[in-house]
């Protein structure tokens, strides 16, 4: 079979969505809670005390979603697949009518000459995985074997682009260290051992695939460029780039943590933990590398002072365990989210990471939320400010190409506004606006500037 990845003789474009950010219905057709359902109920969780219960309703109709990404004119979609709808109870039997709704999905793709590229985990485990211990046990990492295998066994005739695991940094460290995320967990330094099972599933269901034939399986990484900002932070520096970059890229490229990643998270030297064979089998098990990137973490000692009116320094601190003494300290412009706008970075990022994997790179997502507070008279929502991000952030691309860099395709984050996490629907990065009182969908001046891109470059 040919290779399922775009060739890279031009930059392919796509748009991704996550099914618990979309999809609704969240006990439809026999799926059961995942972590996200039993997070959001508790209160104080998500700013603006919504949850993903309704989200875009995308379940049980996926039409409108196929519609808006064929006019785009793009030709890769990004969506993930719901474990709590495949295998409710997250053990190995599967809910068939789950997997319709994905079949109906692919299938509406495929008519409309969309690739479908499919992400096995986008956070949202079933709950009753997490009751029996959640990412912290080697047990979940097994099950998502059984449970990708069991998507793999319905689509794979017609999904050749797998991603395993969607961003594992924040499954394992805003799950399980500053709890920002579901599970909300705080168990500190524990938290690593839901980075090795986090790795380990990767590297069992990369197995899985390949062994039922698939040969484009891949992982996604929000990896980010860490830069110090003054000389004391030099070793906080090393140890963000440990817990950010180095501690998934190490075992996907050299089957090992380093000693600086030991250094911050000595559970990972453990034997009961990282058992022999383990990194072997991630070693290798990619692909092509996703890589999701919004913005540059500059870290800079802790001894400098904070700017009160500034919460983005303080941001996520808890989410580095092992690691005092530091503090970020993003530049302007930003974006709604305080994430620094720095498309430069992105360029070095993507140069970078090809140097050290010498795999293929999908740039999964990027893009940016804005406030959208500008509406033409035609009442369609005037977003320069998102057109400016996306644009510059193109061009960032096309120079990592033009210095040598593997990429090969361009996913926008994200095809409409839909439920943001702990922020809920506060946060708005779609190309399309999504009504909250019924749901209809409006393009943004970013849509019809990202399909005339495509028009002119070619998809
Ligand atoms: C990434 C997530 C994605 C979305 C963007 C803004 O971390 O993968 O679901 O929330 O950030």
């Amino acid at each position: 079979m040919s290779n399922p990845l775009p060739d890279g003789s031009r930059l392919t474009f796509g748009t991704a969505t996550a099914s618990y950010q979309i999809e609704g219905g969240p006990l439809a057709d026999g799926r059961l809670p995942s972590i996200w359902d039993i997070f959001t109920g508790v209160p104080g969780k998500i700013d603006d005390d919504s949850d993903g219960s309704v989200a875009c309703a995308s379940y049980p109709d996926p039409g409108p979603d196929i519609d808006l990404v064929a006019g785009l004119g793009v030709g890769l979609y990004r969506f993930s697949v719901a474990w709590p709808r495949v295998v409710p109870e997250g053990g190995t039997e599967v809910n068939k009518l789950g997997l319709d709704y994905y079949e109906r999905l692919v299938d509406g793709l495929l008519e409309r000459d969309v690739t479908p590229m499919a992400t096995l985990y986008h956070w949202d485990l079933p709950q009753t995985l997490e009751d029996r211990g959640g990412w912290l046990v080697r047990e979940t990492a097994e099950r998502f074997a059984d449970y990708s295998l069991a998507v793999h066994d319905r689509l794979g005739d017609r999904v050749r682009l797998w991603a395993t695991l969607n961003e594992p940094w924040c499954s394992a460290y805003l799950g399980y260290a500053s709890g920002r995320h579901a599970p909300g967990r705080q168990v500190g330094a524990q938290a690593h051992r839901a980075t090795h099972h986090l790795l380990l599933g990767h590297g069992l269901a990369a197995a899985r695939l390949r062994e039922a034939g698939a040969d484009g399986v891949g992982i996604v990484l929000n990896l980010t460029p860490v830069i110090a900002e003054s000389e004391a932070a030099a070793e906080a520096t090393d140890g963000v780039d440990a817990l950010r970059n180095r501690v998934w890229l190490g075992p996907l490229v050299d089957g090992a943590y380093d000693a600086g990643t030991l250094r911050v998270a000595p559970v990972l030297a453990d034997p009961d933990l990282v058992r022999p064979g383990d990194l072997d089998l991630v070693r290798g098990s990619a692909d092509w590398l996703g890589v999701n990137y919004y913005t540059p973490s500059r870290v800079t000692d802790a001894t400098a002072a904070p700017d009160p009116a500034d919460p983005a320094a303080d941001a996520d601190l808890t989410a580095f365990p092992g690691l005092t003494g530091f503090r970020f300290a993003p530049r302007h412009p930003r974006t709604d989210m305080d994430w620094e706008v720095d498309p430069d970075s992105f360029t070095r990022l993507l140069v970078d990471t090809y140097d050290r994997t010498g795999l293929p790179l999908v740039v999964t997502e990027n893009g940016a939320a804005y406030a959208d507070a500008t509406v033409l008279p035609d009442g369609t929502v005037d977003d320069a400010d998102r057109i400016d991000y996306l644009a510059a952030h193109l061009a960032a691309i096309d120079s990592a190409r033009d210095a040598g860099a593997d990429v090969r395709a361009w996913l926008v984050w994200t095809l409409m506004d839909n439920f943001e996490w702990s922020h809920g629907y506060l946060k708005k990065f779609g190309l399309v606006s999504v009504d909250r009182a019924d749901l209809t969908r409006a393009p943004k001046r970013s849509y019809h500037w990202l399909a005339e891109v495509v028009r002119r470059r070619g998809r």
